[in-house]
């Protein structure tokens, strides 16, 4: 698979979001399931998993996402980029590197490793970023970490955060649908030579085609049940744009999903989506979106068609 760079960090140009062998789109797959998935995406050429500390079936408990992760990687560690967050909640400013660091401990006994590729802050919550950038400074020049990442944030987060311990990557949801990030962030990250990851890139599933306003969601754990754009009636007028979609990737021999992950990797080169799914083979029909090339003319026709079509609803920004 083609690489690129999160700033010095090199990855496979679709990476593999893991959340969802623990939590957020209903019935959990049987472990061993799991383990098998991640192994056949790394077999496939995939070297970059996404993880957090807080996927957990229901959100509750810790580290169930993360302890799947280091048993399905631990053979081929060093060949991998793992990335992983923490969430911080309210606490003492003086703390933060102490903090930091025992979340980051947590998560490396449970990935198995001794270090992280790129840890994240998974949300803001009041702590001074630049206090954040400091700790993950020190765990950088510790070793512990190769580098660090800050997730659903803006220009001005990033900014501060970058000046006191320059970020790696930012990971930001952005899809078709949900172009927001074009304006500011994705540029800024750009100018400042920091990675954009994009998380729920294929819309929660919208964009592959698959889902329609009959679709029923799990009924346990599923974010689809409350994630605005999801709603029947905006799955209904979103469907221009899945139906865009559809003819395109049928036209160029490829599906909606891996159309949709092609687009954004042609229009940015610092852009390493990493798409979600519990089962084998959509997880390397999207791995296989790196091989979906678009001439410019192909790009600038999806490009018209977007700038075309009104988006209903947003994900939000609940789930993690
Ligand atoms: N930083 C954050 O706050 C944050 C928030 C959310 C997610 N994330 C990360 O981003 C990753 C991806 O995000 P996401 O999982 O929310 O959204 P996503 O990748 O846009 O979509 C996942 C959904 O789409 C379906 N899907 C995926 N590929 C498909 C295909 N080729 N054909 C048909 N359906 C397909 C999956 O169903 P199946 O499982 O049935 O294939 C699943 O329901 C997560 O795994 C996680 O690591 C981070």
């Amino acid at each position: 698979m083609n690489t690129r760079m999160l700033r010095d960090i090199q990855v496979s140009e679709v990476g593999m979001g893991c959340m969802a062998f623990s939590h957020g789109y209903g019935q959990i797959p049987p472990e061993n399931y799991s383990i098998e998935a991640i192994r056949n995406a790394y077999g496939h050429g995939c070297t970059f998993f996404d993880t957090a500390e807080v996927y957990s079936p229901d959100l509750s408990g810790i580290g169930h996402n993360e302890r799947i992760v280091g048993k399905a990687l631990k053979d081929v560690r060093e060949n991998t980029v793992i990335a992983t967050k923490l969430m911080l909640h309210g606490f003492g400013f003086g703390n933060v590197y102490r903090t930091v660091r025992s979340h980051l401990e947590g998560s490396l006994e449970r990935l198995q490793t001794d270090y992280v590729d790129i840890y994240y802050l998974h949300r803001m919550s009041g702590i001074p970023v630049e206090k954040v950038a400091e700790a993950m400074g020190k765990l950088m020049d510790q070793g512990l970490i190769r580098g660090w990442g800050l997730s659903q944030v803006d220009t001005d987060i990033i900014e501060r955060a970058h000046a006191v311990t320059p970020l790696t990557a930012v990971q930001n949801i952005y899809s078709m649908v949900e172009r927001d990030c074009e304006a500011e962030i994705i540029p800024c990250c750009m100018e400042n030579n920091i990675g954009f990851v994009p998380f729920s890139p294929i819309a929660s599933g919208l964009l592959s085609g698959k889902i329609t306003p009959q679709t029923q969601f799990e009924k346990r754990d599923d974010v689809r049940n409350w994630v605005p754009q999801l709603s029947r009636s905006n799955i209904a007028g979103n469907q221009p744009i899945v139906e865009m979609l559809k003819a395109f990737a049928e036209r160029k021999g490829a599906t909606p999903a891996q159309i949709s992950l092609a687009w954004m990797l042609h229009k940015y080169p610092n852009v390493v989506p990493i798409p979600g799914s519990k089962n084998k083979e959509r997880i390397i029909e999207n791995l296989n979106a790196s091989e979906v090339t678009l001439t410019e003319e192909e790009f600038r026709a999806l490009e018209d068609s977007l700038n075309s079509l009104k988006v209903y609803g947003h994900r939000g920004l609940g789930g993690f």
